[in-house]
């Protein structure tokens, strides 16, 4: 896939070198500094694209807090000190939030533009998303999560005989499939008429998710589809899989995918291909994130064993007070959102790992030419220019978060044991310190169900399992850092663990 891009780049980049000059801009007064980059249309992409932080990093160091870069014929500004973020996000009214989202979207997902002003239909996306993710729908999709979570993870019924054995199998494949499993059900619903099929239903689209996802990152940065055949198919199988007709069988749809299907949305120009379409992004984005955040939650809890026994112990407290027993073939466990809400120690290991594994990109379209006020001075800023956002950098800053690369599951704790919310930099309290799922208008509408999900998990994995590492001392696998820009990354290696059910 490198050689693609490789190549891809080139003819690129021959293209605009037969007319170079246009491509070039002049720092004007008042603006920040500008880094053209040396390949014209692309500008500082590949340096970019080969490492996000530590290019950010140089720039700081050369330029100071607000720099402009060109990427891929866009000029982005970067602003780079955490104490700026709240000025930055004062600045809404000059902001276009959605654009590049919508855009994004469709070249993704195959999709026409969902932009209402485009036309195509009068849906607010926005409404939705937090009409059907927060409130009162975050508390029936909560139950079904648990529910399903345990469909996925509980030992067969009748099946006693093996239960009690270890198995062994890499960490990351695991949360791939038992989340990809209770998410897909939670968001689709169950077909309660063919149980059996369904399982090899899901497990199927899972391959094909694997398979889109593995080339989202190209897909985001431009590249069309039909450079990748596999990809391609495994996207237009999936979308297939979501038609109405196909999700009309199925029982217990969480109303974010219900309301949608029944919109009566007048201008709606989407067929039932489309509109399955449109629910293949709220997949991924349900999806691709979790996932890994997940698998470092797991990871870091039980490769540190203080996370593990303060965890352990909330999770007792919390069920015993609760009235709930831990049991496989009884009842499934159940908590209600305000349990959820009240377990500090899992929030903090959570807020923990996502620090150390998000690296995800802010991004806003300037609607006009506007001046950007920030403490350290103004800047004007250009119709069509990118406001960006990169919170490693501050997620990794050793002045907010000393000794950055190392796990402290009780970093976001208090003396009291209470969350902590008090981080400083430069002597300044923080009001922005912890960003990975964004932030402003655009903040991620599913955070909120994200955190139960992965506490979900988490309780349950301590409930029913015994858990060990293969190698109790193994190293952290690496971040991918070719998803950088898109969220939680991924492992690059996966690494084994044994579990084996509790005798109970
Ligand atoms: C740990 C898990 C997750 C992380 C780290 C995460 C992070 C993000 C981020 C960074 C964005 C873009 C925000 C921006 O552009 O400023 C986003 C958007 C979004 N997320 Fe999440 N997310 C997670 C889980 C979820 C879940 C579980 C759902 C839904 C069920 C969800 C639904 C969405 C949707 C629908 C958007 C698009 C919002 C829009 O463009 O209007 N996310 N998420
Ligand atoms: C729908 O969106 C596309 C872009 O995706 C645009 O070209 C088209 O004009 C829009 N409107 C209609 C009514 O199709
Ligand atoms: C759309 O219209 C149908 C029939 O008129 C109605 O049953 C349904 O509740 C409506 N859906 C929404 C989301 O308003
Ligand atoms: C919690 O810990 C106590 C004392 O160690 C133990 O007796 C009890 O069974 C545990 N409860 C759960 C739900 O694990
Ligand atoms: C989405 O809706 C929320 C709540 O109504 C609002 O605060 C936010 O600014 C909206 N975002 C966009 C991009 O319109």
């Amino acid at each position: 896939m490198i050689t693609i891009f490789l190549v891809w780049g080139i003819v690129v980049a021959v293209c605009c070198y037969l007319w170079p000059i246009f491509g070039i801009r002049k720092r004007k007064m008042g603006e920040p500094p500008l880094e053209n980059g040396l390949i014209p249309y692309l500008g500082c992409a590949l340096q970019f694209g080969a490492n996000p932080l530590e290019f950010l990093r140089e720039n700081q160091r050369k330029h100071g807090h607000v720099f402009t870069c060109k990427l891929v014929g866009k000029y982005v500004h970067f602003i780079t000190n955490p104490l700026s973020y709240h000025k930055v996000l004062c600045h809404g009214k000059y902001f276009d939030w959605k654009k590049f989202h919508f855009a994004t979207s469709a070249k993704a997902f195959g999709h026409r533009s969902i932009d209402p002003n485009d036309g195509n239909t009068t849906e607010n996306i926005n409404d939705t998303f937090i009409k059907t993710l927060q409130g009162n729908a975050l508390n029936s999709l909560t139950e079904s999560m648990m529910e399903n979570l345990q469909l996925t993870m509980r030992p067969p019924v009748f099946s006693n005989s093996k239960i009690s054995a270890w198995v062994t199998e890499g960490m990351y494949s695991f949360c791939y499939r038992v989340m990809f499993e209770a998410g897909y059900l939670t968001l689709f619903g169950r077909d309660l008429t063919r149980q059996d099929a369904q399982r090899t239903h899901i497990l199927n689209n899972l391959d094909n998710f694997k398979q889109f996802d593995k080339v989202f990152p190209a897909l985001a940065a431009g590249l069309p589809i039909h450079l990748f055949k596999t990809a391609h198919n495994a996207r237009e199988k999936l979308a297939e899989s979501l038609r109405h007709e196909n999700l009309q069988k199925r029982n217990h749809i969480s109303e974010l995918v219900s309301l949608r299907m029944f919109l009566n949305d007048t201008v709606s120009t989407f067929d039932d291909l489309e509109k399955a379409k449109t629910h293949l992004a709220i997949l991924w984005a349900s999806q691709a994130n979790t996932i890994p955040a997940t698998f470092w939650s797991l990871l870091q809890m039980i490769r540190n064993p203080d996370a593990m026994k303060a965890a352990t112990e909330e999770v007792n407290k919390t069920l015993e007070s609760a009235g709930q027993k831990i049991s496989f073939e009884g009842s499934p466990i159940c908590l209600n959102q305000m349990q959820l809400n009240n377990l500090p120690v899992l929030d903090s290991i959570i807020k923990e790992s996502l620090r150390l594994s998000s690296a995800s990109l802010n991004i806003r379209t300037a609607k006009e030419d506007f001046t950007l006020h920030l403490e350290g001075g103004s800047y004007s800023i250009r119709k069509d220019d990118i406001i960006a956002l990169y919170p490693q950098l501050m997620h990794l800053d050793p002045e907010i978060y000393p000794d950055p690369l190392t796990f402290k599951y009780d970093r976001y704790l208090d003396e009291n044991g209470k969350t902590k919310t008090t981080f400083y930099s430069n002597g300044l309290k923080l009001k922005y310190y912890y960003m990975p799922f964004g932030s402003g208008a655009t903040i991620c509408p599913g955070r909120l169900f994200a955190v139960h999900e992965i506490k979900q998990f988490l309780i349950l994995m301590l409930s029913y399992f015994e858990l060990e590492l293969v190698e109790s001392h193994a190293k952290c696998p690496p971040l991918d850092q070719s998803r950088a820009g898109l969220g939680i990354l991924p492992p690059l290696n996966d690494i084994e663990f044994k579990y084996k059910f509790k005798h109970l």
